[in-house]
């Protein structure tokens, strides 16, 4: 007898209905044969520290505290330091240390497979130095086998926000001043824009507090503006701190020192006695402790990381 030709549909279709679930076990089994050149290894994270740098050895403490407050707050990532300033570099390395550039560091990091960093900019404002690591890290975004993602993380006085938190931290930090003593800032001044973060900062220190005066080595206001009102107001000492994140070279000299034309020697001719605290900015905890938020963030703004597969 012929089979009829339903059973011979319905043959058909089983073995239609087989060949289609052995090619969808084709399709879904072999990825672990195929794991070589196309497969996706482990994010590896990574935490870049950038600081402008300094050539005293006494002010690196500074840094370094920094960074051991970002390896203790993000145990097991790697943490990198690199100093943005060429001159600094050069200056080191004669002293026998070698400290990258932002973009040497994260050519390192890239050839040792780091795929997400977040990098943190230990200066003070948004200048120049801070708009070069952006730039830098946005081309290791977009170069070939470059870093997949790279986070910046925000310098001291960017925000607002972050403006009255440091002006809240700093004044808590300041030496003890009484009526006819002030405190005085050395910012260390820019002709970029972000100069302008000095005078915000200056405007939340004087709701708390008016005998804080900020002024700037190499931007606006220099001491010669605010000196005649250190005057006026019948100012007898002065206490002189660094708004930097280290007390180097421009604290130790044109800060403290004994040349005629440092802020010591400047004030003493206006009658003014003075007194250096020689601490930089990240070494006071509760200021180092605002940099290290600003790096949290940033490490908030990486993708969640991927084991490999
Ligand atoms: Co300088």
């Amino acid at each position: 007898m012929r089979p009829s030709v339903s059973a011979h549909a319905l043959r058909l279709l089983s073995c239609a209905l087989l060949a289609s679930v052995l090619l969808a076990l084709a399709l879904l089994l072999p990825h672990a044969a195929q794991a070589g050149h196309g497969h996706k290894a482990a994010d590896k994270r990574g935490i870049l520290l950038v600081a402008f740098g300094t050539s005293v050895p006494e002010a690196v403490q500074a840094i370094d505290a920094l960074k051991a407050e970002a390896e203790a707050a993000f145990p097991g990532v790697p943490v990198r330091l690199a100093y943005s300033s060429k001159i600094i570099r050069d200056k080191v390395a004669r002293q026998g240390i070698v400290r990258p550039s932002p973009a040497q560091a994260l050519a390192d990091m890239a050839a040792e497979g780091f795929t997400q960093v977040a990098v943190q900019s230990l200066h003070a404002i948004p200048g120049r130095e801070f708009s070069d690591i952006t730039a830098t890290a946005e081309a290791f975004q977009a170069m070939p086998k470059g870093i997949a993602h790279v986070s910046v993380g925000r310098p001291l006085l960017h925000s607002h926000e972050d403006i009255a938190k440091a002006a809240e931290v700093i004044l808590a930090a300041l030496p003890r001043h009484k009526k006819d003593e002030a405190v005085l800032l050395m910012g260390h001044g820019t002709d970029h824009p972000a100069n302008a973060a000095y005078a915000a900062l200056q405007l939340a220190l004087w709701k708390r507090d008016k005998s804080v005066f900020i002024a700037t080595v190499e931007g606006t206001p220099g001491l010669d503006e605010v000196l005649p009102e250190l005057k006026r107001r019948g100012v007898r000492l002065a206490h002189l701190v660094p708004l930097m994140s280290v007390a180097g070279d421009h604290a130790m000299n044109d800060m403290a020192g004994a040349d005629a034309d440092s802020w010591a020697s400047r004030l003493r001719a206006a009658g003014i006695a003075s007194r250096a605290e020689m601490l930089g900015l990240g070494s006071r905890p509760a200021v180092a402790a605002l940099w290290i938020d600003h790096l949290r963030d940033a490490v908030k703004q990486l993708p969640a990381t991927r084991k490999a597969d």
